[in-house]
């Protein structure tokens, strides 16, 4: 079983990353919780250029590309081989809302670059927080480079987010605005349903 684990800054979406992953461990299950920029080494370097550096959003989009295949490669695939559940904090659904909807790089140059890369290994649930733009500014101390660009950039990110979600099956859309626990619970019985 592969989550994801997506939505603007500020969501809340990293405190229940981790909470599902201690649930899911209270329960016997063998979790690994690994995030993206930055789940491998080449990606800890990768993640530091990407939140520092300007940059044209192409090169941008390449970047978090090449921080994926590895994080695919040596991280997601050898765990999903080993029975392992593999929780992600953001993945390729970040890039479609971040460089895609966000900044203007098309689509379809996003899912083509993808394909190549995902090697068909896709989310079987993905959880969408989703908070207001304006929650998400208000809630964003010390932005980074990306969370710089603004409140537009974020309203359209998060546009792009929810045109996604509506497209897929495996999107679990919740109301980021409730509380830690009550987004726990919410959360939590839904993987468990999924899982039967
Ligand atoms: P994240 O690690 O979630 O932020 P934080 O350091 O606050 O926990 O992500 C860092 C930034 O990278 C965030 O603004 C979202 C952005 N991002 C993209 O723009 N595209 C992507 O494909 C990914 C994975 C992240």
């Amino acid at each position: 079983m592969f989550i994801s684990f997506e939505g603007i800054d500020g969501s809340g979406k990293t405190t229940q990353a981790k909470l599902l992953k201690v649930n899911l461990e209270k329960l016997g299950f063998n979790v690994i919780l690994t995030k993206e920029p930055g789940g491998t080494e080449l990606g800890s370097y990768i993640r530091k250029i990407l939140l520092n550096v300007e940059m044209d959003p192409v090169s941008e989009f390449l970047l978090f590309a090449s921080d994926r295949k590895t994080h695919v490669k040596e991280v997601i695939k050898p765990f999903l081989s080993k029975g392992f559940t593999v929780i992600s904090d953001r993945f390729h659904d970040s890039s479609v809302a971040y460089q895609g909807y966000g900044r203007g790089v098309p689509l379809d140059f996003i899912y083509y670059v993808h394909n190549f890369i995902l090697e068909g290994i896709i989310p079987n649930i993905t959880v969408l927080v989703d908070i207001d733009e304006n929650l998400s500014f208000e809630r964003i101390k010390d932005a980074d480079r990306i969370e710089r660009l603004g409140i537009d950039f974020l309203r359209n990110v998060r546009k792009g987010y929810l045109k996604i979600a509506k497209n897929e099956d495996r999107f679990f859309v919740i109301d980021g605005s409730k509380t830690v626990e009550e987004l726990e619970e919410i959360i939590l019985n839904k993987v468990l349903e999924k899982l039967k």
